[in-house]
């Protein structure tokens, strides 16, 4: 794969305020006037550049965050979404009619999850979910009414790495969509440039990393946008899931500084992932070279961001996952919260939370322990000391010695 480098990609961009403000000017109006009545209805129709109708539609601060997504991702153009599940759920709805069938992966996050088992049903959309690291069960499970190939670069919770160009080199073959939800890795893998046709995020995460607003995007071809955002039949116009403006100014602004974060998410993670390790405790982490996903995201992934900043630990039972987790936030590690790609340091125990929509024998099937307890791993100054911490509350609890 060429080097991609998304990072000097939305460093590049220019974008300033109406004044020369050094950031786009925020834009907050729900409608916009026309000195003409024809530009309004070339508007309408798409053929008027550079003016903006209704916000539902377009925001011109929309659009700046909109376009540094795409930058970041190399795509033509980005949509900017109230939440990851407005993102995910519109996509999925843009491309699948009544009757079709999705093909995802089976460990995806547990909202997508019910998304695709409990909802879809009611547009009879099917879904079959497969373990995406086999790709020769999801060349079979593809039926003559497949539409969608659906899955997430580093899985959910239990980091699977998916090869996004063998994925994309099947869904080519097969004429489907290969959607990838990004939101575990930005920067770190760019999916479309290893074939997906959609890139799909909760910005909600790493992206805004002040764990202060729930957003989403979708970066795409134009005209998958433009499709999106059709006036008469695209899902995002339809059915509204647009971000507010003043949120897209903030994470915009948080954006220009994710490559920084990223680099002390991962460093901090694998710090810790080596420790756990030495402790022989069971942890899932694509940074630790003998990790089953290690090889694979190596070839997948841009240089210089790391392997991010989310580990996983096998407690091996839901009753000492609670407790490790109590003490942990007792000493100051982190907070027992769901969500991720926070400057502090976030664990939950996935079964019973972020998992929690997933059925207890899919648990079961796809490996998913009840005591794993994954960690979004925060921007610590000093990690040696967060160690001595979760060290501490293990030996206290006999995991370790
Ligand atoms: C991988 C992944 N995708 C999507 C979502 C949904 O995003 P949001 O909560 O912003 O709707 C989440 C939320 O936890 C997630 O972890």
């Amino acid at each position: 794969m060429a080097k991609f480098d998304p990072a000097t990609a939305i460093q590049d961009l220019k974008q300033f305020g109406e004044y020369g403000d050094v950031n786009p000017s925020i834009t907050d109006s729900s409608t916009f006037t026309f000195l003409g009545a024809q530009t309004m209805v070339d508007t309408f129709e798409g053929t008027q550049e550079g003016c903006f109708l209704y916000s539902r539609h377009w925001n011109p601060m929309n659009r700046y965050l909109a376009d540094a997504i795409a930058a970041m991702e190399g795509t033509e153009m980005g949509w900017v979404t109230g939440s990851g599940m407005g993102a995910i759920t519109s996509v999925m709805l843009e491309i699948c009619n009544s009757g079709d069938h999705i093909v995802s992966s089976r460990t995806v996050y547990g909202g997508t999850f019910a998304f695709l088992k409990n909802y879809l049903p009611k547009f009879k959309i099917e879904v079959t979910f497969v373990d995406i690291t086999n790709l020769e069960e999801v060349k079979s499970a593809i039926r003559p009414n497949t539409k969608m190939i659906y899955t997430e670069t580093v899985t959910n919770p239990l980091l699977d790495i998916s090869d996004i160009p063998s994925l994309a080199k099947i869904s080519k073959e097969n004429n489907l969509k290969l959607v990838v939800d990004n939101t575990f890795t930005p920067m770190i893998v760019s999916p479309y440039k290893l074939g997906a046709d959609v890139v799909v995020y909760s910005m909600t995460k790493f992206i805004n990393g002040k764990n202060d607003c729930v957003a989403g995007a979708i970066a795409a071809s134009a005209d998958f946008i433009n499709a999106l955002s059709n006036v008469n039949t695209g899902t995002c116009m339809l059915l509204g899931p647009v971000l507010d403006p003043l949120r897209s100014a903030n994470i915009l602004k948080n954006l220009h500084t994710l490559h920084i974060r990223l680099r002390q998410h991962s460093s901090n993670a694998m710090f810790l992932a080596k420790k756990f390790k030495e402790t022989g405790i069971r942890i899932v982490y694509p940074g630790l070279e003998d990790d089953k996903g290690h090889q694979k995201m190596k070839e997948i992934m841009n240089p210089s961001f790391g392997f991010g900043g989310m580990i996983a630990i096998d407690l091996k039972t839901k009753d000492l996952a609670a407790a490790a987790m109590e003490g942990m936030q007792k000493r100051g590690v982190g907070y027992l919260a769901v969500s991720l790609g926070y400057f502090k340091t976030l664990f939950s125990n996935s079964g019973s939370s972020t998992s929690s929509e997933v059925p207890l024998e899919s648990q079961i099937e796809m490996g998913l322990s009840s005591g794993l307890v994954r960690f979004s791993v925060g921007l610590d100054n000093d990690i040696e000391r967060t160690w001595q911490l979760i060290e501490e509350t293990l030996k206290e609890l006999k995991v370790i010695k």
